[in-house]
């Protein structure tokens, strides 16, 4: 049932290409435009919303982090974005133009669906993204668009984020068409280039001997650091939950742009630190300011891991080791930025004696506040 692989979580890394295009089949049209009829919620009530608000746990935290920026960028909807543990505690505004997005692989945890109850009784209307068909938390939403990763069996999840991502644009870019907001070339460019992801993520798969080499060598490592800017700062937090939940290393993701506040204090010689580098190409202001930033962690002594789309010479010299990613759209770098963080923390947990698909203290679904 592992076919072949050693782990479930090998397995379901190897199936992302297939869970992306899934997630994207029938809902693209001949036209490029979107087909969502099945998120019921009626179109006039899309063009009424005036807030977004996501909330969910853990990966799927991390999920709609990444699904902030594109919701801002391509409907000018404002957009937050909320630990569903903390939500309803903190006695949120919501109303009747709310739209709640409770992002769920297993459609069954705890927190997220308190919220959801929560965000239904101040009237607001929730949209389910969920991998998980007729668990609880669809049930209970007002719509539900299914990512279809397949199951998902080893704890650490995996394929269901980047379907998670997948539908998020999805949801992101379905907005901006029912509004007509900023809905010009651009998006269309999005459209085609998120029906080509899943085989980018295919080609960075095939290049991930060396990535596994690298997290090898660090197996006698205690901490790992992850930078990141703009979307690439919840591949960060990703990358850093991925490694301490299988490698039980202490690991932390932060924003480049903090290091200075504080973090740097933390740099010293030969400490591993991954930074994601956003695309040169679009906005290159954020991408001359990480590379100032691993100039300042290399000279402080800090091993760059370094992970930057193919082309981008700038960061070479300043890189102890690079991995390279496909050019993609900014905001679509994390389908492809994520995938070698999984497999850099799967081969330490590997390297370590760790079980890879069930994680000490941890449970795949977690049905208890
Ligand atoms: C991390 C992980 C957890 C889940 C979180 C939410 O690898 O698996 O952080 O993402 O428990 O679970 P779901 O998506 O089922 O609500």
């Amino acid at each position: 049932e592992k076919g072949g692989y050693d782990y479930f979580m090998l397995k379901e890394i190897a199936e992302q290409p297939k869970a992306v295009a899934d997630t994207l089949l029938g809902r693209i049209d001949a036209e490029g435009l979107l087909r969502l009829d099945e998120v019921r919620i009626p179109v006039h009530e899309l063009r009424e919303v005036d807030k977004v608000v996501i909330v969910a746990c853990g990966t799927a935290f991390h999920a709609g982090l990444i699904a902030k920026y594109a919701i801002e960028h391509w409907t000018r909807i404002p957009c937050e974005v909320e630990l569903a543990s903390e939500f309803r505690y903190r006695d949120p505004i919501l109303g009747a133009r709310s739209l709640v997005i409770a992002i769920s692989q297993s459609g069954e945890t705890m927190d997220t669906l308190m919220a959801l109850r929560h965000a239904r009784e101040q009237g607001s209307k929730v949209l389910a993204i969920c991998n998980t068909n007729g668990s609880t938390i669809p049930r209970e939403s007002d719509a539900v668009l299914y990512t279809h990763a397949g199951p998902e069996v080893a704890v650490a999840s995996t394929k269901a984020f980047l379907t998670q991502l997948v539908a998020c644009y999805l949801v992101a870019l379905y907005l901006g068409q029912v509004r007509g907001t900023k809905w010009g070339d651009e998006i269309g460019a999005v459209i085609r280039d998120l029906a080509q992801i899943g085989g980018e993520v295919e080609r960075v798969l095939e290049t991930m001997e060396p990535v596994r080499e690298l997290a090898r060598s660090l197996a006698d490592k205690n901490t790992v650091l992850f930078l990141g800017r703009h979307v690439g700062y919840p591949v960060a937090l990703e990358g850093a939950l991925k490694l301490k939940e299988l490698a039980y290393m202490h690991a932390e993701g932060f924003a480049a742009g903090e290091l200075k506040h504080g973090p740097i204090a933390l740099i010293e010689p030969d400490l591993p630190v991954v930074v994601v580098v956003p695309s040169p190409r679009g906005r290159s202001v954020l991408h001359d300011k990480i590379v100032s930033n691993i100039q300042e962690i290399r000279a402080r002594g800090a091993r760059t891991i370094v992970i930057a789309e193919e082309g981008d010479e700038a960061v070479v010299p300043y890189a102890d080791h690079l991995i390279r990613i496909p050019a993609t759209p900014t905001l679509l770098q994390p389908l492809v930025a994520t995938v070698p963080l999984q497999v850099f923390a799967c081969e330490l947990a590997t390297a370590r004696g760790n079980e890879v698909d069930q994680p000490r203290n941890l449970a795949k679904s977690v049905t208890v506040e």
